[in-house]
């Protein structure tokens, strides 16, 4: 199966740990100033990544740009690898925002990704400018130049999808999750004021804040990716953030506040029952 070999060979790739780790260290540096366009580039404003739904676009376009030269309609083909082209630019910056929250393994395949999509779109460069007669050259040279990068945009996109797919990277870590309406028993049930503290209700791990006589419980593992909220979170105003990567959610509801987290954190009713707290999923 192809997915082992490719896998098999990332695995061994220990040199993109190094490059990875400096890169990520540059992108947070720039956004993390600006957390409205770190969010904006995630896509938590839309509930689903943004770089996914981005990279359709340059695929699209640089596939019918390679079938229209090589149909022999080179000004189709200019225009499409054109529309292409500012596709990757605006995928590179979603992607640079998403990679800012990768770790370990996920990190060494975002890099590989990363630098296989930034030597397609150098590629893709010189072809837009030949093609746009910017530079000297000719229409074989261009099409040449988008044969290469569409083979790199295409290696890229695998890896990509293996980041999503394989290692579940800006998947939503509940989606299989129930929202049952029964309640449940949660133990222990008493807490310190207004700090985190770890609940079990049934086989559920949850987070619980107290607040005077109102008890706030959302499911435990983050969202984004995977971390504890109650062993790497903390409560700002009416949030949880997750020190992990900095996704903020809200105590009340478990809406997504701030990314990099594109969904909802499980949210769950509390009543208080013959000296016992119980809970349950609040609907979505
Ligand atoms: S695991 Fe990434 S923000 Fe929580």
């Amino acid at each position: 199966m192809i997915r082992r070999v490719v896998n098999g060979v990332l695995d061994r790739q220990g040199w993109a740990d190094g490059v990875g780790e400096l890169l990520q260290k540059v992108y947070l540096a720039a956004l993390r100033p600006m957390p409205l366009v770190k969010d904006l580039l995630h896509g938590t404003w839309l509930g689903h990544a943004l770089h996914p739904a981005i990279t359709d676009v340059p695929v699209g376009a640089l596939t019918a740009a390679l079938f229209l030269d090589l149909i022999g309609e080179p000004d189709g083909a200019k225009w499409a690898t054109l529309v292409g082209f500012v596709g990757m630019l605006a995928a590179a910056l979603t992607g640079i925002a998403d990679y800012t929250g990768t770790d370990g393994k996920a990190r060494r395949y975002a890099t590989i990704h990363s630098l296989l999509m930034f030597f397609s779109t150098t590629v893709y460069l010189f072809s837009v400018l030949i093609r746009f007669q910017i530079l000297a050259g000719s229409h074989q040279q261009a099409t040449i130049a988008a044969v290469v990068g569409y083979l790199l945009l295409i290696a890229g996109a695998f890896i990509g999808g293996q980041l999503v797919f394989d290692l579940g990277y800006m998947v939503d870590r509940h989606a299989w999750r129930g929202g049952g309406q029964k309640w449940s028993s949660l133990e222990p049930a008493s807490f310190p004021e207004n700090a985190l503290a770890k609940a079990k209700a049934g086989a559920q791990t949850l987070v619980v804040v107290q607040r005077g006589d109102v008890l706030h419980a959302l499911h435990d593992t983050c969202a984004h990716s995977g971390c504890s909220l109650a062993e790497k979170g903390t409560v700002v105003g009416d949030t949880i953030e997750c020190q992990c990567h900095g996704s903020r959610f809200d105590l009340r509801t478990g809406r997504v506040a701030r990314g990099p987290a594109t969904f909802d954190q499980p949210a769950f009713e509390v009543r208080r029952a013959e000296g016992r707290v119980e809970v349950r999923r609040m609907r979505a």
